[in-house]
């Protein structure tokens, strides 16, 4: 998978070196290349942002500098993400669809957003997907970038070494993980939960279901419906 970001802050990104995404791109398995707007602004100032049309605080990202720059980074087989709190919720779904994408187009808007043009310019050409990361503000698209990229990129075939431990985890299958626990048995006078020491695979795996829906009812009634 090749991964594009757009950013006036370059030196955001430093963190893809790092970790899981680190290792993926050295293998190869994730091309990850970051741009900086400003190289597409060709003022004395390398201006980036105007005033509103319509008045109100606050100001736009301009459409030129992003238009160059996206022209010369998109193909028709890219898909542009504009992360922004008036998007679609970000879910594991998204993540999975994302994940069998060649190619990832990350546009980071910041002040009040990118001039809608350059959205619908893209949207006539290629797949453009406004997404939020949830019901608050953040100050640019960047923080969200890097979270869907983590997201999405753990779900690249090949990152994680052993894939069966995407299987059980929380939002897979609709539900909330269960709560993990290792060595020692008591810890602070608390005990492992008896059942895990077991060794009965069946009771342990029913006491994890069970473990799964009454978290999920308790913290997240709105992914069983029951809220
Ligand atoms: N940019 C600013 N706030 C955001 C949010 N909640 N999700 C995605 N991008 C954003």
């Amino acid at each position: 998978m090749r991964v594009d970001i757009v950013t006036i802050f370059p030196e955001f990104f430093g963190v893809l070196d790092v970790s899981l995404l680190g290792k993926a791109r050295q293998s190869g398995l994730i091309d990850v290349n970051v741009h900086d707007l400003r190289d597409a602004a060709h003022d004395r100032h390398r201006t980036v942002d105007d005033t509103p049309y319509g008045g109100g605080a606050g100001m736009v990202m301009k459409p030129e500098p992003w238009g160059e720059m996206l022209d010369g980074i998109v193909t028709e087989t890219t898909t542009l993400i504009v992360p922004s709190p008036a998007g679609h919720p970000f879910t594991q779904a998204t993540a999975r669809e994302l994940a069998g994408r060649e190619h990832l187009v990350f546009a980071c808007g910041r002040y009040e957003g990118i001039d809608q043009r350059v959205i619908e310019h893209y949207a006539d050409r290629i797949e453009v997907r406004e997404v939020s990361l949830g019901d608050y503000v953040l100050n640019g698209g960047e923080v969200a970038a890097m979270a869907i990229i983590e997201a999405v990129g753990r779900l690249v075939p090949g990152v994680i070494g052993n894939p069966a431990s995407l299987d059980e985890e929380s939002h897979e299958a609709g539900l909330l993980e269960y709560p993990s626990y290792t060595k020692p048995a008591v810890w602070r006078d608390r005990a492992v939960p008896a059942v895990l020491l077991s060794g009965h695979h069946g009771a342990v795996d029913a006491w994890r279901r069970e473990q799964r829906l009454e978290r999920t009812r308790r913290v997240r009634p709105d992914l069983i419906g029951g809220e």
